[in-house]
């Protein structure tokens, strides 16, 4: 926090819908900021594949130096399929950021909120209230850029190392503990891995065991991500937060996002011992740019998200409250009837935002 006991963020719209779900993000924060105690310092800089056109990088270095100076990054959403390096992969400083400054936790929540329709049959009834937590700097995803790939084969090696793995599982016990305290939900942690087959998932086992003993107030459980999936789909309500690799958290967390309704309705955080980064789940969603259409709710909650972390961070229960009136103002929006074009209502980006802000 600077002098004048102004938060300072980092903000980086990025590409396609992007800086369209960040604006009216901003705007809720300086919402925020007039009605309560909290002060921010909004810099913007540029990150994404726009920017690697105009200069051949992902970002420049003065984004990461804001990144690292700031007390908390915002970020819409990066990359456009359309844009390649010359190795055919895509241009993605939201994973750069999480490697240089050691986000290991990648918290999903997801959450259904009352008024939005599930694909699961019995969800509006029993509700959905979990967070995936997927480690994000190791796993397969280790392997980024690093891959070897011939004429008759390719390979990718994943890594588990003790030392994140360890930090990872304090971190979902802590969050477990936590709701259970705030009484939003049972406290349980299961870890899903697939530790039948593989040692370095037997490994990661082994050290969620280790770190179980710790936490013996926390229920615990162990799944195959194969057997897991089936459950996720049948039982949602069951779960409350789950811990994984990289890999099984990148594709689980977006099916768990499409349990809530989609892609647009997901909020995320990228969490390390001293950076954050706040973004949405969903992507640049290029075949909805510039329409107006982007529902901005996961933007919304990924704010809201960030307020809570800062809370915890500085021990400001105010930015708590602020978070959680954001949420519930988010809640009341859908609860009144919104319906974002996403799942097949007439309502776009400025309708929702609108909305949220009057509800503040
Ligand atoms: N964190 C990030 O910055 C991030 C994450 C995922 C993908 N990407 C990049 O985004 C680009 C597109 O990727 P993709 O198509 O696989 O995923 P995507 O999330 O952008 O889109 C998937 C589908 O969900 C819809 N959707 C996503 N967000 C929405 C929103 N807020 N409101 C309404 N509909 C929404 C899109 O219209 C699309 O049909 C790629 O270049 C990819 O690399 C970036």
């Amino acid at each position: 926090m600077s002098a004048n006991n102004a938060f300072h963020i980092a903000v980086l719209p990025g590409d396609g819908i992007g800086p369209e779900v960040m604006d009216p993000t901003l705007e809720i924060l300086r919402k925020i900021e007039k009605t309560s105690d909290l002060k921010f310092r909004f810099t913007e800089a540029p990150a994404g594949a726009n920017h690697y056109l105009e200069t051949g990088k992902s970002m420049p270095e003065s984004t990461v130096r804001l990144c690292d100076e700031a007390d908390a990054i915002l970020l819409g959403a990066c990359g456009l399929p359309s844009v390649r390096y010359p190795d055919n992969t895509e241009i993605m400083p939201q994973v750069e950021l999480r490697f240089h400054f050691d986000l290991y936790a990648g918290v999903r929540p997801a959450r259904l909120i009352p008024g939005v329709p599930s694909p699961i049959v019995g969800a509006d009834q029993r509700g959905i209230d979990l967070v995936v937590i997927r480690e994000s700097t190791e796993g397969l995803f280790a392997s980024m850029g690093k891959g070897i790939v011939t004429d008759t084969e390719a390979r990718e090696t994943l890594v588990i190392t003790r030392k994140t793995s360890e930090r990872l599982f304090e971190f979902s016990f802590r969050l477990a503990e936590r709701r259970k305290a705030r009484g939003r939900a049972n406290g349980g942690l299961t870890c899903v891995d697939k530790a039948n087959v593989f040692k370095a998932f037997a490994f990661f086992r082994e050290m969620f065991n280790d770190a179980a003993k710790r936490h013996p107030d926390v229920k615990t459980d162990r799944l195959y991500v194969d057997a897991c999936s089936a459950m996720l789909v049948k039982r949602p309500w069951d779960f409350d937060v789950m811990v994984m690799e990289n890999m099984f958290g990148d594709i689980l967390s977006d099916m768990t996002a499409g349990l809530i309704g989609g892609m647009g309705m997901a909020p995320s955080a990228d969490v390390g011992d001293h950076h954050a980064v706040f973004q949405p789940c969903h992507g640049t969603a290029p075949d909805i740019m510039g329409q107006g259409k982007a529902n901005p709710t996961g933007m919304i909650l990924s704010a809201a998200m960030m307020l809570d972390w800062l809370a915890d961070k500085h021990g400001l229960e105010g930015a708590a409250e602020a978070g959680e009136r954001i949420e519930r103002a988010v809640d009341k929006v859908y609860a009144d009837g919104i319906k974002p074009m996403e799942f097949g209502g007439g309502n776009g980006t400025a309708d929702i935002a609108k909305a949220v802000l009057e509800a503040l």
